[in-house]
């Protein structure tokens, strides 16, 4: 052991410039120790300063998290306000340590509909975003995909009927330009942690030729080992998007 007290995690061979993560997981985490599903909740968020944290370190570009969806809202009072409670924490702290973390913040997803207070933070965030560079982490709240997709849509119909653009306008590159997305590369690796298997309404759009990656592990329990192996069978695929392979 020595003298080191941080176990030794060896730096990944290839480090994609954008890898998602659906923080998925933090209630059975806390079922299996007989915790309530809060509880789940602040170690996961906890988590993402971690893993964040390593990603900054391994130079990369992007990493965006799915932390509230459009369907979350179903779930009990309860359980909601202590998710916006732990993000008001952790926007908090981000803002203050910004300059110290070097991580820079985004959000996607519709933020008209959670509590004022956090939207204010969130701005507040983005502001301050906007004065340092290099690793940027964006976090979807009140985000589902296909809602993403209707505001784009939405925002487009709206312009052609102000005459400022018209139908034939439109081609791929236009439309990611109107996505929460807009001039973020699209992800190269998703990971969903807990054992589902599905995207549960994640990045519909920018996911078209991403690499995905499963693992049963809890997303509070998904470490900086965890990420490695993700990114080590990152590494071994053939990303042919629809060509034929290299030789
Ligand atoms: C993910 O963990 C966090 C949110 C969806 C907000 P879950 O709360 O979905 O955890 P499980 O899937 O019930 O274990
Ligand atoms: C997806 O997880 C959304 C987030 C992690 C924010 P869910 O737990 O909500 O997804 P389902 O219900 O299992 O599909
Ligand atoms: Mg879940």
């Amino acid at each position: 052991m020595g003298i080191f007290t941080k176990k030794t995690i060896e730096a990944p061979v290839v480090v994609p410039r954008h890898v998602a993560i659906v923080l998925d997981g933090n209630g059975r985490w806390a079922q299996k120790r007989g915790l309530p599903r809060t509880a789940g909740h602040a170690a996961g968020s906890e988590n993402f300063r971690r893993i964040a944290t390593y990603c900054r370190d391994i130079g990369m570009e992007h990493l965006t998290v799915y932390a509230f969806s459009t369907e979350n809202w179903k779930r009990s009072e309860e359980e909601v306000s202590a998710i916006m409670g732990l993000l008001k924490k952790y926007l908090l702290e981000a803002l203050e340590k910004m300059e110290k973390d070097r991580i820079r913040l985004n959000f996607f997803g519709d933020l008209s509909r959670i509590p004022e207070e956090l939207q204010e933070l969130a701005n507040r965030t983005l502001e301050t975003s906007t004065h340092y560079q290099g690793f940027q982490a964006n976090v979807c709240l009140n985000y589902g995909g296909r809602d993403e997709i209707l505001r784009a849509a939405k925002k487009f119909a709206a312009d052609c009927a102000a005459g400022k653009c018209s139908p034939d306008d439109l081609n791929e590159a236009m439309f990611s330009g109107l996505l929460d997305s807009a001039g973020i590369p699209d992800p190269d690796l998703v990971i969903r942690p807990s054992g589902e298997l599905r995207l549960s309404n994640f990045l519909l759009w920018q996911s078209a030729y991403s690499e995905f990656y499963f693992t049963d592990v809890l997303w509070p329990d998904f470490d900086e080992k965890e990420l490695n192996k993700a990114l080590a069978a990152y590494a071994q695929r053939d990303r042919r998007f629809g060509g034929v392979k290299k030789q």
